[in-house]
């Protein structure tokens, strides 16, 4: 099960922007790409550095502490498989960014779409 959580924010999340933001006691990075908006959480899964400042290129962020490589995307390191971005889905309800984030303790919500849990 996940939960919705509306994203408080003052303004518009306009393309190119990013927005670190405090969703249910987690801090996590919204970045607006291309008019698409994604969400990660905001710790590297290499050493756990805040990723809110890392560099953007296209939706590949680099890590400012070491400089691996993610794809915002899919959470995964482009060309290379191990470390992964936690990533959360967002939609716009009525004109507000609402963050679908997991339930504590809940492994369904990781299951690939399509699939059945056992
Ligand atoms: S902490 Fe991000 S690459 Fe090392």
């Amino acid at each position: 099960m996940s939960r919705q959580i509306p994203v408080r924010m003052s303004g518009e999340l306009a393309p190119g922007q990013r927005k670190l933001a405090f969703i249910d006691g987690r801090s996590i990075v919204l970045f607006n790409i291309d008019g698409t908006i994604y969400a990660i959480d905001n710790s590297c899964p290499h050493n756990g550095a805040s990723l809110a400042n890392g560099q953007l290129e296209g939706c590949v962020l680099r890590c400012p502490a070491h400089g691996l490589r993610f794809d915002l995307r899919t959470g995964c390191m482009p060309g290379a498989g191990g470390l992964a971005l936690t990533t959360f889905p967002v939609q716009t309800i009525d004109g507000t960014l609402v963050v679908s984030l997991d339930e504590p303790g809940s492994s369904l919500s990781h299951a690939p779409a399509g699939s059945a849990a056992t």
